[in-house]
């Protein structure tokens, strides 16, 4: 069976598609080629309204799957120009998160996978998570089964956070019992105040945020939310944290660039404290997804987690912004080649469950 398989990410941020070309022969993923294609503003508009409650809501879902779906397969076409007859066997697609409600039984990650196989003549794999949470598991997060074996170390006991939309972290003792959750906020209150009050879909280098001075009670409010604290397995998603969640924090006259200043804060100390509340005796810290690229927020993260090292996942050999397209890819290898994908200590689930739903090409 060939060992070439592809990752597309889409994520809670609404960005856009990661897409990776990867192959999986070695433990250490081999990177042919990578590429991002960003969502139009009326896919992203839609996507985003389909978070919550409305109209006509199947056929908008089905519709927004379908357009997606297309952006997906026109991400797999600007991957396979990258290389010369690749003999691929797999797609792996996260799909778009809409719905993450494990309590209730479902979680909802729109993509037409009978219409991308058909798009790309690929074996197409994806919804991953329902599988964990009908198992009684979180369906989330899925990563720490591939952070495990590409970035644990048998000498050092690293934490690997992924800063996406929601943070989650998976954390790799020496020995001991790999573990994993959802650590609360990453990008996504950020990029929704950036764009309500600068009109940009994201704070360039936290700038903006770097200018403003932290407001001590919001903060305080904020990190209350009785979610930060809970005892893992836990995942979140925009059904907790969004701008309505915000909005009943907010007086109404905070200054703007001071509430953007509190939210990175959020990000960053709700980050740290899962860290030292949960990984205790962790060396070295390592961060992956778009939000690592935030450098005020990684010199947060840097003092606030001093003396720990911290740097991106670039420096064990996988570009920060491409780790969760790959492990998407890699998911789809495990459920090609019949192998569980969760970790059951990390989503709660009753046991080690084969993942996904595959397309035939
Ligand atoms: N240079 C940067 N400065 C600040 N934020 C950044 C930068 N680059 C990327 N980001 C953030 O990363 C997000 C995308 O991260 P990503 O890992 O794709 O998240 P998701 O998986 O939720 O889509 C952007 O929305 C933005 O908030
Ligand atoms: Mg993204």
């Amino acid at each position: 069976m060939s060992k070439l398989f592809v990752g597309l990410m889409s994520g809670t941020s609404l960005d856009g598609v990661d897409g990776v070309l990867v192959d999986l022969e070695s433990t250490k993923p081999q990177h042919l080629a990578h590429a991002h294609q960003a969502f139009s503003s009326g896919l992203r508009d839609e996507l985003l309204a389909l978070n919550t409650p409305g109209g006509n809501e199947l056929a908008r879902a089905a519709r927004a799957a379908n357009a997606l779906s297309r952006l997906y397969a026109s991400t797999v076409k600007v991957l396979l120009a990258q290389v010369a007859d690749a003999n691929i066997c797999a797609i792996g697609c996260h799909g778009q998160t809409v719905r993450h409600q494990p309590a209730d039984g479902y979680t909802i990650q729109l993509v037409n996978g009978a219409l991308l196989a058909e798009l790309t003549g690929l074996d197409v794999v994806c919804d991953f998570r329902s599988r964990d949470i009908a198992a009684g598991g979180e369906g989330a997060p899925l990563v720490p089964a591939f952070h495990q074996t590409v970035f644990a170390d048998q000498n050092t006991h690293r934490v690997i956070v992924n800063i996406g939309g929601i943070a989650n972290l998976t954390n790799l003792p020496v020995s001991g019992e790999v573990t994993g959750f959802d650590c609360g906020p990453g990008n996504v209150l950020l990029d929704a105040w950036m764009l309500r009050h600068r009109h940009q879909p994201f704070d360039r280098d936290g700038a903006w945020a770097a200018g403003g001075r932290v407001i001590p009670l919001l903060l305080e409010r904020l990190c209350g939310d009785g979610f930060f604290t809970r005892t893992p397995p836990k995942s979140s998603g925009r059904d907790l944290v969004n701008a309505d969640w915000l909005g009943r924090q907010l007086a109404g006259d905070e200054n703007p660039a001071d509430v953007q200043a509190t939210l990175l804060a959020l990000t960053a100390s709700t980050i740290s404290d899962a860290i030292s509340r949960f990984c205790a005796g962790a060396d070295e810290i390592y961060l992956c997804g778009g939000g690592a690229r935030n450098t005020a927020l990684v010199s947060l993260l840097s003092k606030s987690l001093a003396p720990h090292k911290v740097a991106a996942t670039d420096l064990l050999g996988i570009n920060a912004e491409f780790v969760e397209a790959t492990a998407f890819a890699w998911l789809a290898q495990r459920t090609m080649e019949s192998q569980p994908g969760n970790l059951p200590a990390v989503t709660g689930a009753r046991g080690p469950r084969l993942l996904g739903a595959i397309y035939r090409a």
